[in-house]
């Protein structure tokens, strides 16, 4: 059970109002729940317990999630000694995003991180077939995809955010999915034992450049044209068209490298590139 500062509000409103009852989401906006309410006392459906007091910290803190465990609360989050990174689930108006280290991994500003999965989806429609989603993040791209597509491998490298992913209510699909396979590796690595002309389409998310410069080198890119079938297509998330930075053209240099791999009818599309093998 999940609560952010909405549904923080949104008890201490039912609360101050008199009433034994408020129904919340206790999932991030998926599902709705009943909460009783006792003596200026929350009753969670489990019989978790937690007092007016406790609800302070979620109504101060509205980029954070708050895990329901002992009758506490716990921010959805954690720092690993491993790759020295922070990972915090961040709310927004449908699904969360993940934070690493304070750099969020979908579009948040100008719309939704399922309004934005939803477009990149989109970018390469039909999606059917075998589908290879190099950056699994928090699984949204492989889950939108597994709705089309025979089957979804999705790689990701940092078991943190694997850790994270399963706590998270919008990527549980990941791992219930019979259509989506997990693969906890280095795509970069990885992509080099998988089979030529395996994959009907391909979903490239990657971090920005600055984090994984590999994932969009020529090296890469060629063996993403390798393991596409021929008339398959890719998807190539750049990031921002507007960048800040004008001397750097990465949407430009992205594309005359997909060229040089092999890939052709290269297009801008939303917050990125498709190609495709002929
Ligand atoms: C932008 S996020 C992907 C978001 C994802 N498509 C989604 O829908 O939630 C990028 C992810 O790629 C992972 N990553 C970075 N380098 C990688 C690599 N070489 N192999 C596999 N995963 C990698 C990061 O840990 C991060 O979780």
């Amino acid at each position: 059970m999940i609560i952010t500062s909405a549904q923080a509000l949104q008890l201490l409103e039912a609360n101050k109002k008199g009433l034994k009852e408020a129904e919340i989401s206790l999932d991030l906006n998926k599902t709705i729940s009943k909460i009783k309410i006792q003596n200026d006392e929350f009753i969670f459906p489990d019989n978790q317990k937690l007092d007016k007091s406790q609800l302070k910290k979620p109504v101060k803190d509205d980029t954070s999630c708050f895990l329901i465990m002992d009758s506490s609360l716990a921010k959805l989050q954690l720092f690993s000694d491993e790759t020295n990174k922070f990972y915090k689930l961040v709310p927004t108006k449908d699904a969360p995003t993940i934070e690493i280290s304070g750099i969020r991994m979908h579009v948040t500003k100008e719309m939704s991180p399922m309004e934005d999965t939803n477009k990149k989806i989109a970018a390469i429609s039909p999606i059917k077939g075998f589908i290879l989603d190099t950056c699994m993040g928090l699984g949204y791209t492989a889950i939108a995809a597994s709705k089309y597509a025979d089957f979804v491998m999705t790689c990701e490298r940092d078991g943190n955010v694997i850790e994270v992913a399963k706590h998270n209510p919008w990527s549980i699909e990941l791992f219930n999915n019979k259509k989506i396979s997990i693969m906890k590796t280095d795509v970069f690595d990885e992509i080099k034992i998988f089979k030529s002309s395996m994959f009907d389409a391909i979903i490239h998310d990657p971090p920005r450049l600055s984090l994984a410069s590999e994932l969009y080198s020529l090296d890469f890119y060629r063996q993403l044209f390798r393991v596409l079938k021929n008339k398959g297509k890719l998807y190539h998330y750049t990031g921002s068209p507007g960048s800040k930075n004008r001397k750097v053209n990465l949407a430009g240099d992205v594309s005359k490298r997909l060229g040089q791999a092999g890939f052709r009818n290269i297009q801008k599309a939303h917050y990125g590139i498709t190609a495709a093998k002929q």
